[in-house]
């Protein structure tokens, strides 16, 4: 069975997964950029999103986790979609066994859950991009956006995220949602 995998990605983390979904399929379609399936002035919008939603009945998502949910572009993606199959694989800057990483899978389901039908969803830290942490580090105390020592602590503890084992996890979670098709 063709299916699609779409990634969405700002520092690189998604890839990582989304090409080893791909490896864990016998025919992947991509992985292809969320931007290029959304569509914008460059490519023919209405082509290449009807194309590729109307065209498959399962996808593997790859998404960012953003302001505590999937990033905008996977729920942009997620909303156009109607009685899909969805195999979502994320990633976020803190431990997957933390309050914000439950609450986090939870908004994403309930993203999915609306109109279309979720097979797995596997989620794993990912590096924090260090630019991201210099920069709170120099945000004076007093201004949100500040890092605290815990925070600090935080993001040095999710570089290499995700590792070798998160890796072969997700295509091991995609493997094994395949036989719910
Ligand atoms: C602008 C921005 C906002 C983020 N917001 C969150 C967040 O709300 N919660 C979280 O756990 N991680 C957050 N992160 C961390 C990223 O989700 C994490 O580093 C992820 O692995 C990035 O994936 P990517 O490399 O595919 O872009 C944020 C990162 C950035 C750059």
């Amino acid at each position: 069975m063709k299916i699609p995998v779409i990634f969405s990605t700002v520092t690189g983390n998604a890839v990582k997964l989304a090409f080893a979904a791909a490896g864990a399929l016998d025919e992947p379609v991509g992985p292809y950029n969320v931007g290029y399936v959304l569509g914008d002035e460059r490519h023919n919008v209405k082509f290449v999103t009807d194309f590729v939603t109307d065209k498959y009945d399962a996808f593997v998502i790859v998404y960012w986790c953003d302001l505590g949910t999937a990033d905008r572009d996977t729920l942009e993606l997620i909303s156009r979609m109607r009685g899909k199959s969805l195999i979502v694989l994320g990633t976020l800057g803190v431990t997957v066994d933390s309050k914000h990483a439950a609450d986090v899978k939870a908004r994403v389901e309930a993203a999915v859950n609306k109109e279309n039908k979720l097979l797995c969803h596997y989620l794993c830290q990912g590096a924090v991009d260090i630019s991201r942490t210099v920069n709170k580090l120099k945000t004076p105390e007093n201004e949100s956006g500040t890092l605290s020592e815990e925070g600090f602590a935080r993001h040095l503890r999710s570089q290499g995220h995700p590792d070798a084992a998160e890796i072969e996890a997700a295509a091991r979670a995609v493997r094994e949602a395949l036989s719910k098709l």
